[in-house]
Parts: C-alpha cells; structure tokens; sequence
C-alpha cells in the first residue's frame, strides 16, 4: 500500500515538484494546498491529478490540511515559514519534507531556536522529515557520496563550497514573487514591526546549498568559524538593509579538515552553486576525480545513481525522457523519490533533520562571526541522525 501526500505550497517551485509527487508509483493519494486559491485549482484541473486527487482535498491553508488523515505533507512555501511549518505538521501527526532553507529570517538566535525545536519534534514525534536540498542530489554530489564511503578521498584536508548569486541574476524578480502573496504582505508587516529598518542580516542566513556540500559528502560538521562580510555596495536596493551582500566563512570540520564557504550576492559572474573537496588520496573538482597520478573527467551518467525503473517510468510519463530528473542538477527527481521512498519503507530520509540544522548552523555562526569582525566562534551541532 503506498502512503498520502499533501502538497503544500504551489509557487514557482512548488510547481516543479507536484507532478513528480502525484506521479510517484508508492503514492496512492495527493491533497493540494496553496493560500492563492489559482495555484490549487491549476492542478486540480489538470487530466494527470485525476486518480490521486479526490475533491474534497484542495485546501486554501496548511491549517486546514493538517486537520485531514494525509500521512505527509511537502512544504515549499516562503523561506521564512519552512521551519515553524515543519514544526506544526510534525506535532499534527505528518511526516515532512520541507524546501530550504530550514528558516531565513533577520535574527539568528531565532534560526537556531528553530533547529533545536525542529530536532525535538523530529525526536519526539518518530516522525520522518527530510531536507529538500537539492546539492544533495546533484551527479556531482552521489558520485562524491560513493568515493567518500569507500574512503577514496583518504583523510579529508580541505573543501570548498561557494553560492554565487548576484542580485541582477533574477533575485529581484524571486523577492516580488514571494511578498507579492498574502503570505508575503503578512511577512512585511511582521518585519516592520519586529527590524524596522534592519529588514535582513546577509547571505549566510541562506547558505544551505554552499554547506550542504562538504558537510554532507564527509559526514562530519563544522566546529568552529571565523568570517568577514562585505556590505552592499552595488545592490542598495536589495541588501541595503542588510548587515552584509558578500560573506565569506573559514571553517574547521569535526573531520580535522578546513573548508571556505562564500555566499556572495554582489559578484561580476554568471552564478555558480558548487563544492570541491580535497583529501589525502582523492579530490574532487568540477566533474574531475584525481587520484595522485592523474584526473579523469566524469560524465553526468557516470556520476548520477539511477532511479528504480519503476520511478524512471512514471516520472517519464509527466516529464518527458530529456527533462527525466528535473531542475538544479537533476536533482528534484531524486528528492521527491527519497522522501516518499524513505516513509513508505519507515526508514531515516538521506537527508535528515540532523543534516539539515548542520547546513543551516554553520551560517548562522559565519554571520556573527561577520558582524564581530571575524572573532573565532563555535558551531552547535545536535548529533548525527538516528541509525
Ligand atoms: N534550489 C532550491 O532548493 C530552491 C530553489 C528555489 C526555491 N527554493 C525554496 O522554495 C521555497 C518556495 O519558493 P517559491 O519561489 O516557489 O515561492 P513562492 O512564493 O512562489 O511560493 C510559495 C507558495 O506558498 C504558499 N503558502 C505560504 N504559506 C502557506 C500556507 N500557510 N498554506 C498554504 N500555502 C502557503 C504561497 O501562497 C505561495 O504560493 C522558498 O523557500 C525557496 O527558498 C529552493
């Protein structure tokens, strides 16, 4: 018997995935759930939601979805409401998936108050949730994964992880987009009120897909950073109520190694989301494995784990054989496979709640260290994920 999934959230992103969700041969039943009644009714109309879709199960909020007997429910809505969202649907009885970041909101106290509940749901409930990061699941990322579980790398030395970003490259659009909503108007009033004028800190409160990377290929976390950030220089409009445009985070890992992390929005570049990982025997960089005697360039085939057959055909059947493994890398396929995959069989999702407050920390910790002009700080951590 496959399990019910509500989808919460049908934005731009949102969108990417519904099809993926209701196409998934162990999901049996899909509610659809947006505050914007349009973005419901667009896939409630739609041939492909006919089986799984019954209709009574279109809601205009995540209130009143969690009210139903939907075993899980997928979060992509705005970035500041993934974490107390994740909360709610856990205590309500649902397992989660949830889009990143976990939280991204102007104080960071609050962000890691909001790790820490999330773990204690996560621990109390029994419930699965897992992290929709889509490096995760990037060809790089698998093929890394693989080497790093045969320990071909060796001992790791030092990586990598940059998210490069410039605010022309779209992100004035990103913002309209999500405070265009009612969800949106209600965030700015909540801003007003709570900053004023100090409406955002800096790009490490968002730094999930440049951490992601080295934390999660080496299965360690960071202990410890110092960072420097830069203030806005080009986009005040944008970052001119933020404490910084540009931070840059140098780390020590619990694996001994060091790693540099940037997340930088004023940057004269195409854009880039990318991790590279260096250790005594092997290194990773761009699609190259090195061993000490040579590199060998990888195609994405050669990188990428194949989905069960099963999951490659229903989802051809909504995505066409070429788009097969969606957006960012191949990676949205992936994703929604592994949550639905991972309660359906009862199991930990790869990417869990421990992984995803590591992710999350070690920026929140790089943008203190930022605002104290670099003081060397420590990184909390809330263990490894059960089993
Ligand atoms: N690479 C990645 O992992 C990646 C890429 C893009 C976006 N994202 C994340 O995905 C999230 C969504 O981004 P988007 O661009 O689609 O945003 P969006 O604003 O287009 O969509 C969010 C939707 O959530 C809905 N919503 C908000 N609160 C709700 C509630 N209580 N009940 C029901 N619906 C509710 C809104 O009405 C809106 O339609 C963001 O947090 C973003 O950070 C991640």
């Amino acid at each position: 018997m496959g399990i019910s999934v509500g989808l919460v959230g049908l934005g731009s992103f949102g969108s990417a995935f519904a099809e993926l969700f209701n196409a998934h041969p162990l999901v049996d039943r899909v509610a659809l759930c947006d505050r914007v009644p349009e973005r419901v009714a667009e896939f409630a109309r739609r041939e492909s939601f006919r089986k799984k879709l019954r209709p009574a199960d279109t809601f205009a909020t995540l209130d009143e979805l969690l009210k139903t007997d939907i075993d899980a429910v997928v979060i992509i809505t705005q970035h500041w409401l993934h974490a107390k969202q994740a909360v709610q649907a856990l205590q309500a009885g649902k397992h989660v998936y949830s889009a990143v970041p976990l939280m991204c909101v102007p104080d960071g106290d609050e962000i890691l108050e909001w790790c820490d509940k999330l773990i204690g749901a996560v621990q109390r409930t029994g419930l699965r949730y897992m992290y929709g990061e889509t490096t995760c699941y990037r060809p790089q990322t698998m093929f890394c994964r693989r080497k790093a579980r045969e320990g071909a790398f060796g001992h790791f030395v030092y990586a990598e992880g940059e998210y490069f970003h410039d605010v022309d490259h779209g992100l004035r659009q990103v913002r309209d987009n999500r405070m265009g909503t009612v969800a949106g108007r209600e965030y700015a009033a909540e801003l007003a009120a709570r900053y004023g004028s100090r409406a955002a800190a800096g790009p490490m409160h968002y730094p999930t897909h440049s951490t992601a990377g080295p934390i999660w290929v080496t299965n360690a976390h960071m202990t410890k950073v110092c960072a420097w950030g830069q203030p806005a220089r080009v986009h005040l409009d944008f970052y001119g109520k933020a404490d910084f445009a540009n931070e840059t985070g140098f780390f020590l890992m619990s694996n001994g190694a060091t790693c540099r992390i940037a997340e930088w929005r004023e940057i004269g570049f195409p854009g880039r989301e990318i991790f590279r990982l260096y250790g005594t025997h092997g290194t990773f960089e761009h699609d190259t494995w090195y061993d000490k005697k040579a590199g060998t360039k990888l195609s994405v085939e050669e990188m990428r784990e194949p989905l069960p057959d099963d999951v490659l055909t229903s989802f051809a059947a909504v995505s066409g054989e070429s788009k097969l493994y969606g957006g960012h890398g191949g990676s949205h396929a992936w994703l929604a496979h592994e949550f639905v995959d991972a309660v359906a069989h009862d199991r930990t999702p790869a990417v869990s709640a421990w992984d995803a407050v590591r992710f999350t920390a070690a920026g929140v910790m790089a943008h203190k260290s930022a605002l104290k002009g670099g003081e060397l700080l420590d990184v909390p951590d809330w263990g490894d994920a059960p089993g």
